[in-house]
């Protein structure tokens, strides 16, 4: 080689070797979750590909929404691609992404794809690359308005996700109707089980001043296909139905339209007698049925799509039909007789406990609503929480999905993380919603799942629909932990599709919250995946549930004294010197029977129960022998040691992180591991200690734990090096 090109070649090397040791020191920015997965950071090695397919982007359409896709793709493309990303109505033959719909672009018109369109339904879209007049381009087509801005989002996925966009063919329409958050917001702005800052509706302003946190909630909710919002607490204020507060709910609702996000209210039963002055909320008196009638016409002359009503009757001190003797059917038809002329649905809580229908409060609401099933109105649901108690770290599946033939049922599913270390522990919820949505409750045979119950697959249910008490509140990054907001992510992709699976979930998000470097997209994903049952290794396993006290927080298996003794820790384990558990078997007090078989069987018998449900069907001696050969104690012992070891090894991964991601938000999720890992070994000692007392064993570490004082040595090493 001449003299000129080596020295040419060191220059380069030099070059190279400079931008790599300038990259490693530049410093990440800190970013605060403020854009939670909707950030559009620079696309990488697929960026040109990207350039070259967008080099125009075509919006026709004159409305909101139209305009709000157009926005929503200018800023991406700006920061995504580093282009101007202006829209236009005008194609200009030139490759280009073409959004509406056959009405609102003739170019859409002209493909001919009104058939499937039609298909997919308004909320539905397709997204294809094909060309027009030899030209090639990236359709995003729907029949609706809304499936145009879905598909948009959608199509910016997979751009955030690092997806080739070349041969596109995409039809998606969602699985369920009613995809929608149950925000547990007081009018004083205090947030029952909220644990990121304070409700997001500020009443005092509301109508004139719109806080500019509505429109990106939103738009946020819209990115994962969410359409609707109970905006207030199920133990709902009265308050809520007066003309003062509907004028802000329906500035709210104004709002929200062109996101396609409706609004609903929970709806106390007793406003016939608080607002209307009458005697009665009975809902067989007419005057009764006739309050509620005009209140269903004041409320939808302000809010013409105004979604429905949510109630919560009859339950934990809330007013409801049983006051006057009459069922929860006849309360709910009440109201779905008010709403029908205007195409609102009830959504009827069967979160009911009462004592007096059976000594298990495991029992009571299947007792109560298998009753009634087939006696409610076609725009009457019952909304039913995953679990037959209270959406404990880990429960199985509801028998009421299944056990209802002919009234829709709606899942209730927690984003907030009540028993699930509120905002302070990393737990994704992804994993436990799939287990309950995959499960199968042979309601019709083999394949009969929660998720295909919920669909409609099962019974032609006439409405079909999820929801999730909502966890986004003020505080700067919405959810109060970052890895919160993949909680809120993962109910809008389930809800969108229960198909999907946990670990696709997980990815997505944390290519657009975090990073698309495939290496730390494995870490992320990976202690996503593992966070559910570790929660649930060192709090409740084996079937155990509610030791906690009423802060839902800490560890409180000595509470054995409260109002109702189903408040209690002890009703529910009921630990003494001849074992722990409640026999609900059919020799016990028969809550298998509830369950279609042969789930009933595989339950009821110890042979087949899943071990993670073990204590929840049976009573068990200490030594009772497990399938791993080791007793019963043995075996809880090391479930809380491995439990407390994953817990911080979930630290320790992320402590790898370091450097790679961005220091603050990297610093904000170690503060809260840091207090995970403390909380996981305070579980672990505090339950096995209490119980120790009636086993009588010695608590026993499983051999190959390592022990925590290594962690803890790990990491503050860690600290001292990160400087924290
Ligand atoms: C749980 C929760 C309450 C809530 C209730 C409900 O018990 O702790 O705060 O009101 O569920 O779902 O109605």
């Amino acid at each position: 080689m001449k003299k000129s090109a080596l020295l040419l070649s060191a220059f380069i090397a030099a070059g190279l070797l400079f931008l790599c040791c300038k990259s490693a020191d530049t410093p990440i920015p800190d970013e605060d979750g403020h854009r939670l997965w909707l950030r559009y950071a620079p696309a990488g090695k697929l960026a040109d590909q990207y350039r070259n397919a967008i080099q125009r982007i075509v919006v026709t359409g004159d409305s909101d929404t139209s305009r709000i896709i157009g926005r929503e793709l200018a800023s991406a493309m700006d920061t995504m691609l580093g282009s101007p990303g202006s829209v236009d109505t005008a194609w200009q033959k030139k490759p280009a992404l073409i959004v509406g719909t056959p009405s609102t672009s003739d170019l859409i018109h002209n493909l001919n794809w009104d058939a499937e369109l039609a298909e997919a339904g308004p909320e539905g879209f397709i997204i294809r690359s094909t060309s027009i007049e030899n030209h090639p381009v990236t359709v995003i087509a729907s029949s609706g308005e809304i499936g145009a801005l879905y598909g948009t989002f959608h199509f910016l996925r997979l751009l955030q996700t690092g997806q080739p966009i070349r041969d596109l063919s995409v039809t998606e329409r969602p699985r369920v109707q009613f995809r929608l958050l149950n925000h547990w917001d007081n009018l004083d702005g205090s947030i029952e089980r909220g644990y990121a800052g304070r409700s997001l509706w500020q009443w005092g302003e509301l109508p004139g001043k719109r806080d500019p946190r509505y429109t990106d909630y939103a738009r946020v909710n819209a990115s994962v296909g969410i359409n609707g919002a109970v905006i207030n607490n199920v133990n709902a204020d009265v308050r809520i139905l007066t003309e003062e507060y509907l004028l802000k709910v329906a500035a709210l609702a104004d709002l929200w339209r062109p996101y396609g996000l409706r609004v609903y209210l929970s709806a106390k039963f007793s406003a016939p007698v608080q607002l209307g002055g009458l005697q009665t909320a009975d809902p067989l008196e007419p005057e009764v049925a006739d309050w509620w009638k005009a209140k269903a016409a004041e409320i939808y002359r302000l809010i013409p799509d105004f979604g429905g009503f949510l109630v919560k009757a009859n339950s934990e001190g809330q007013p409801g039909p049983k006051d006057y003797g009459r069922t929860h059917a006849e309360g709910a038809n009440m109201l779905a007789d008010a709403l029908a002329p205007h195409g609102g649905i009830v959504m009827w809580r069967a979160f009911v406990y009462d004592q007096d229908v059976d000594p298990d409060r495991v029992k009571r609401a299947y007792i109560e609503f298998t009753k009634l099933d087939g006696r409610f109105r076609r725009n009457a649901v019952v909304q039913v929480k995953n679990g037959p108690i209270d959406f404990q770290p880990r429960e199985p599946f509801h028998p009421l999905f299944g056990g209802m033939k002919q009234t829709p049922v709606f899942a209730e599913l927690q984003a907030t993380q009540e028993y699930l270390g509120q905002a302070k522990h990393l737990v994704y919820h992804g994993t436990m919603w799939k287990e309950f949505l995959d499960s199968d409750t042979y309601a019709k045979g083999a394949g009969s799942t929660v998720g295909g119950v919920l669909d409609g697959t099962v019974y032609p249910y006439p409405v079909t629909g999820i929801v999730s008490v909502a966890n986004p509140g003020t505080d700067t990054n919405w959810c109060g932990h970052h890895f919160s907001q993949a909680n809120w992510y993962a109910f809008g992709r389930l809800a969108w599709n229960h198909r999907l699976s946990a670990g696709q979930i997980a990815e997505e998000w944390a290519r657009m919250t975090f990073t698309n470097d495939d290496g730390t997209v494995d870490a992320i994903r990976d202690m996503m995946l593992s966070s559910w049952e570790t929660f649930v290794s060192y709090t409740m396993p084996l079937g155990l549930h509610h030791l906690i006290g009423t802060d839902h927080y800490a560890p409180m298996p000595e509470n054995d004294r409260a109002r109702r003794s189903d408040w209690t820790a002890f009703y529910y384990h009921r630990a003494a010197a001849d074992g722990i558990g409640v026999d609900r078997t059919r020799k016990g007090n028969k809550a298998v029977e509830q369950y279609f078989p042969p789930v009933c069987d595989r339950f009821d018998s110890l042979e087949t129960c899943p071990e993670k449900f073990l204590l929840w069907f049976h009573r068990c001696a200490w030594n009772y022998r497990m399938k791993s050969g080791l007793t019963l104690w043995q075996e809880l012992c090391g479930k809380y040691y491995a439990g407390a070891e994953q817990a911080a090894d979930l630290q320790a991964k992320w402590q790898s992180l370091a450097g790679i991601i961005d220091p603050r938000r990297h610093k904000e999720v170690a503060d809260r591991l840091e207090i995970q890992v403390e909380d996981a070994v305070k579980w672990r000692d505090h339950i096995l200690k209490y119980f120790q007392q009636y086993s009588q064993m010695p608590i026993e570490p499983p051999k190959q734990a390592i022990t925590y004082g290594h962690r803890r040595l790990y990491a503050n090493r860690y600290k001292t090096r990160a400087g924290i």
